[in-house]
């Protein structure tokens, strides 16, 4: 599969997920696992394109595709836009989460430069924040959507 933009092999088994080949045999800590059964959203990892779940995917059904993790969009301008108005609006607390909703923030700005709070709400729908701390995210992620908005 393609990780963070480079090739990589790996022997699996029919039942390894794919949050523990990227976590554990890649190193990748910013995939994080909450409940592993689909519920909290904190695995989120784009493939192809889309978010979806790392802990209900098996690495297997990721051969020849594409798998970006946060770590392959810390030098990507509107990520780094979203960085900079989360620690602005203080929206990380523990922190757990925050991986998580840069990725559906990320998401989000391709197709729109100006959601709607609701806009936003759907966007991490499927991502529990345990710190509960919506607001800062829901206005960071307004800011960070913004073309205009500095990295
Ligand atoms: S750890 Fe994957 S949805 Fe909770
Ligand atoms: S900041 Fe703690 S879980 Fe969201």
């Amino acid at each position: 599969m393609n990780v963070n933009g480079a090739e990589h092999s790996f022997h699996v088994d029919s039942t390894d997920r794919l949050i523990d080949v990227l976590r554990e045999r890649m190193g990748l800590k910013s995939v994080k696992e909450g409940c592993g059964t689909g519920d909290c959203g904190i695995c989120a990892v784009l493939v192809e394109g889309k978010l979806v779940n790392s802990c209900l995917m098996l690495a297997a059904q990721c051969d020849g595709r594409r798998v970006v993790t946060l770590e392959g969009l810390l030098d990507d301008p509107v990520m780094k836009r979203f960085q900079g108005s989360f620690v602005a609006n203080n929206a990380a607390q523990c922190g757990f989460c925050t991986p998580a909703m840069l990725l559906a923030a990320w998401d989000l700005a391709k197709h729109s430069s100006n959601p709607s709070t609701g806009e936003i709400k759907t966007a991490i729908s499927g991502i529990l924040c345990r710190c509960t701390g919506y607001y800062p995210i829901l206005d960071s992620i307004r800011e960070g959507c913004r073309k205009e908005a500095r990295p």
